[in-house]
């Protein structure tokens, strides 16, 4: 069954513990969107939040970094108890596999995003070394776009290509993610879903993440 984690960034942020202990409850993974306004067109939040969160997070938090410059955050997210850590190839380019090893090196699973225009096959290179590869299914930056269908194809390829070297690797997919599509990259190969609207805009956001599961 595939796993939800529903992203913060849709959360009501002036009743943020509700939805935390939401998640806790009923979600797989706590995912944590951070924006710097340069790498992507938006600011979002930073550890004056996830600092918060993670004093009441129980479900794995799951920060994903839209920032230049990543780097220089993982040990304090490490240090946030952060679960999972991904930053964008976009963002980090020849020297990824050494971020990898870094964000492995402080306890935590190491996951590399790309954008829906850059080809899936900058990630290969990284496959035996990642232990997921984030898959957008949306120009990251904002909450609330609509899925690019290409991304199921994405995930295809992807999934082929770990596969046939015989290696393993987690593959979540962001953006846009609702029961209109959620089958189809299951059936695709993403074993780990973000939804941020669909979640958190539903009546019942509980009912919404089981859905979404396939329960
Ligand atoms: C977008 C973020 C997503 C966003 C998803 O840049 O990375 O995690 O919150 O939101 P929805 O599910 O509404 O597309
Ligand atoms: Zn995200």
């Amino acid at each position: 069954m595939m796993q939800i984690a529903p992203s913060i960034l849709a959360a009501d942020f002036l009743h943020l513990e509700k939805d935390i202990q939401l998640v806790n409850r009923c979600g797989d993974v706590i995912h944590l969107d951070v924006m710097d306004g340069t790498l992507v067109p938006n600011i979002s939040f930073g550890f004056s939040v996830i600092d918060q969160v993670a004093k009441i997070a129980t479900a794995p938090m799951d920060v994903h970094l839209m920032v230049v410059h990543p780097e220089r955050w993982f040990e304090k997210i490490a240090k946030d108890g952060a679960r999972m850590c991904s930053f964008h190839w976009e963002a980090a380019g020849r020297n990824t596999s050494r971020f990898i090893k870094q964000i492995q090196d402080l306890g935590m699973k190491a996951g590399v995003v790309i954008n829906p225009d850059v080809p899936v096959s900058k990630l290969y290179p990284y496959i035996g070394k990642a232990d997921y590869f984030l898959i957008m299914s949306v120009f990251a930056g904002f909450g609330g776009q609509k899925f690019i269908y290409e991304s199921i194809d994405r995930v295809a390829a992807l999934r082929a290509e770990i596969a046939r070297r015989g290696a393993q690797a987690l593959i979540e997919i962001d953006g846009g993610i609702n029961l209109g599509n959620a089958r189809a990259v299951e059936e695709a190969g993403v074993g780990l879903a973000v939804a941020g609207s669909s979640v958190f805009g539903a009546e019942d956001p509980a009912a919404a993440i089981s859905a979404l599961r396939g329960a």
